[in-house]
């Protein structure tokens, strides 16, 4: 029986989303569909109902409706309760379950290149659904402690709260605050949406040497200034691509029940710059 999936949200022209999944639904010869669907801020509730009536099997969730998709989810995984983002939900008659993918799929790079989380001292940029996720990955791998960098402080102070409630040591400033202070970290990651428009590095990256580690989870342009900038002082980059595909691949073993052909979507989604 063929199958429809879809990536909900806004700006979505860009979503390289649909590319991965076609390739893996070639690779295995799955009759199943995916499509990039614009839901705007605000509009989620009758977006989803739009979803439910054409019975849609399954969805992801990018920029801004992680966190308030949580409020439409009929039953929630543990991968979900805990970060209170939600990146895939599944469809069964009618009763959508949410999971996270996004926390495994940010922290995926670091275990293929052997990368050291424990013990880091961790500069984060940004404070939406993401971030959360992120959040959870950097306390889960026991980093040392983290500053959350947000243009709305309130958001960062919520999210360093969180940070604490799960074990991570956190303080929150506001962006335009990080000034000349990214040498003081190890891990420095950009979650913002800035780069998405190719907008200028959000923060200076003065100081940093080849050790920092510099992950930019925007993934459109791949190479994003921000990223420029890291390797211009030789640090060690991670590409937002690399997380996109880490939860591509788990989102699809949650809808289809098998592994996802890894390397296939990878290549669809090198091709797709
Ligand atoms: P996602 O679910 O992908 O994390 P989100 O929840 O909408 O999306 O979060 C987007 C993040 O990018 C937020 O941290 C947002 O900052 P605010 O909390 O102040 O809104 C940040 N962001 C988006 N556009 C920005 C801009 N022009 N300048 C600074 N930060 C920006």
């Amino acid at each position: 029986m063929s199958k429809s999936f879809a990536v909900i949200g806004d700006p979505i022209d860009h979503s390289l989303s649909p590319n991965i999944h076609s390739a893996a639904f070639r690779e295995l010869n799955l009759d199943s569909s995916y499509i990039a669907y614009r839901i705007p801020k605000g509009e989620l509730a009758d977006g989803i109902e739009g979803l439910k009536k054409i019975k849609i099997d399954g969805f992801n969730i990018t920029i801004p409706h992680k966190i308030e998709m949580m409020k439409y989810l009929d039953k929630i995984d543990e991968s979900c309760s805990l970060i209170g983002a939600v990146n895939t939900v599944s469809n069964k008659d009618g009763v959508l379950k949410g999971y996270n993918t996004d926390m495994d799929g940010f922290l995926e790079p670091f275990k293929k290149k052997e990368l050291n989380i424990k013990d880091a001292k961790v500069l984060l940029l940004g404070a939406g659904g993401a971030a959360r996720a992120i959040v959870a990955g950097f306390a889960k791998e026991k980093a040392k402690r983290m500053t959350i960098a947000n243009r709305t402080l309130e958001k960062a102070k919520e999210l360093s709260g969180f940070a604490k409630t799960i074990g991570l040591d956190a303080n929150a400033i506001k962006i335009e605050d990080v000034k000349n202070t990214a040498k003081d970290y190890d891990i420095i990651v950009n979650a913002t949406s800035i780069g998405l428009k190719n907008e200028p590095s959000p923060i200076s990256l003065e100081g940093i040497n080849e050790k920092t580690i510099v992950y930019d989870i925007v993934y459109i342009p791949m190479n994003t200034d921000f990223l420029k900038k890291a390797k211009e002082k030789k640090a060690i980059v991670i590409y937002g691509y690399e997380m996109l595909l880490g939860q591509a691949v788990r989102a699809f073993k949650i809808w289809h029940g098998i592994e996802a052909p890894y390397n296939a979507m990878k290549k669809a989604l090198l091709g797709g710059f």
